[in-house]
């Protein structure tokens, strides 16, 4: 099949990265899975073949012949090409079924299917992020990269992840680098000024933090600065105005060094009474009303398991493990370790922040790195990164000489195939007590994952 051929499909179902799957006959006789960006589970389409991802036949709706069940208009002018929402055009309940699918799907291969609880809902399916970045395209659109592409820009007029107002400050950018003469990166060349728009918000506080990065600050003229100054003077909803530099070619949207225009050099997030400050660079849950729900699912169960030592492995800044020794009575001591150095010294901030700075302890260095004699845990939670927990993780606290045996472990999973692959090994020592699914991402084809082990009496 050359690209450019047009296809009758009817869409039956979605792939790993949500795209609508269907069978079409590729030629005579011969048929073949292709997978259709935005489309929907029951729609009847006229199709192009435009290009491949690894061995996936990737097509593009030309024509939608009849609608399937769980479609309906989306809200948003991007979405159908803007890679932030790639579900837009479904039903929430047909989006968070499709979801609870594939995590049926996956725990079922591990025996586990009747221990998946039923997904807690997301509380609100629009403007829900507090946390968006937005990158500068190499023909000067600032927005979200298409759907499957790394170097074609939606130049995003509103946008309904984030809270209200991300338009208004992508539009004052981009007239601010039209006055400036300020040039819009290439990411393929590695050439240009403006690199990114990042904004921050503090969803309880309701400050917003505008960060835009540049790969050269010192190209900036102090007129450039002054008048982004004045332009953000008359929009009180930016509370923290920063330039950040980030002169690696590769394509990163956080900053190696700030200078602060206006404002603090961090927000201040409340969730569930608990106060946390926020780096530009730290990593915070992105859905603040519903990192609260994933903080009550945890806090839950370290209260269940009469935790007395905490360990918090990927702790960021502090998110369970600051929460927990504020709201559990019980805990004698939480410790906390993560990667990010900045992160670390914004967990002990945040720990004095909430009272707490007695019983917990951060650490910084690689997971994969702690002196795990050092540590004393009966729960541990585990919250890595999309990638995963590292190997050497699960060998040591798995191996029989392990120097911590925690009774519980939680782990916080943003990408549950990574399940697949990990919880095997776990099951030598543990049980799984429950897997409790919650909508943090609505739109995408993402969802958390909460897991209980607890470890087997004879093991
Ligand atoms: C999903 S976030 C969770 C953070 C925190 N638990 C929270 O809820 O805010 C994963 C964290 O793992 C950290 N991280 C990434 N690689 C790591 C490693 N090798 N060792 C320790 N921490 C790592 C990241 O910096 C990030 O803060």
């Amino acid at each position: 099949m050359k690209f450019g051929h047009k296809l009758q499909v009817k869409i039956d179902g979605y792939d790993k990265k949500g795209r609508g799957l269907a069978k079409a006959e590729i030629a005579p006789g011969i048929e073949r899975d292709i997978a259709v960006p935005h489309s929907a589970k029951g729609d009847e389409l006229e199709c192009v073949f435009i290009k491949r991802d690894h061995a996936v036949k990737i097509c593009e709706i030309d024509k939608i012949q009849k609608a399937g069940a769980d479609r309906v208009e989306p809200v948003c002018e991007h979405a159908g090409k803007c890679g932030g929402c790639i579900w837009q055009h479904l039903r929430y309940e047909a989006q968070t079924a499709e979801k609870m699918r594939g995590v049926r799907e996956l725990f079922a291969k591990l025996d586990l299917e009747d221990k998946v609880l039923d997904a807690i809902p997301a509380v609100e399916t629009l403007y829900y992020r507090n946390r968006m970045d937005y990158a500068v395209g190499w023909n000067g659109e600032i927005g979200l990269k298409e759907t499957g592409s790394w170097n074609r820009y939606v130049d995003v007029k509103e946008c309904h992840l984030l809270q209200p107002g991300a338009g208004e400050i992508l539009q004052i950018v981009r007239e601010w680098m039209l006055k400036h003469d300020l040039q819009p990166w290439d990411v393929k060349f590695h050439s240009g000024d403006v690199r990114y728009v990042v904004i921050r918000d503090g969803v309880a506080t309701g400050e917003r933090m505008v960060i835009i990065v540049v790969a050269d600050a010192s190209r900036l003229s102090n007129e450039a600065k002054q008048s982004l100054k004045n332009a953000v003077g008359t929009n009180p909803m930016w509370s923290s105005l920063l330039i950040g530099e980030q002169p690696k070619p590769a394509d990163l949207s956080y900053a190696e060094s700030f200078e602060v225009l206006g404002g603090k050099e961090s927000i201040t997030e409340i969730v569930n009474d608990v106060t946390y400050e926020i780096h530009p660079n730290s990593f915070f849950q992105t859905n603040t009303k519903m990192a609260a729900r994933l903080q009550d699912v945890v806090l839950s169960a370290i209260s269940d398991a009469k935790t007395k030592k905490l360990l918090d492995l990927y702790c960021g800044l502090g998110f369970f493990g600051i929460a927990a020794a504020k709201k559990i009575g019980e805990i004698e001591e939480v410790i906390g370790y993560e990667l990010d150095e900045e992160a670390i010294k914004l967990a002990s901030q945040n720990m004095n922040l909430n009272g707490v700075g007695e019983r917990c302890r951060f650490f910084s260095g690689p997971a994969e790195a702690l002196e795990w004699k050092d540590v004393e845990a009966d729960t541990l939670i585990l919250d890595p990164p999309r990638s995963g927990l590292h190997h050497k993780v699960i060998k040591t606290l798995l191996s029989e000489d392990s120097p911590i045996y925690p009774q519980t472990i939680i782990y916080v999973s943003c990408n549950y195939h990574r399940l697949e692959h990990e919880l095997p090994s776990f099951m030598e020592h543990y049980e799984i007590e429950s897997i409790q699914p919650l909508d943090l991402f609505p739109q995408t084809r993402h969802i958390e994952t909460v897991t209980t082990l607890k470890r087997k009496a004879d093991s």
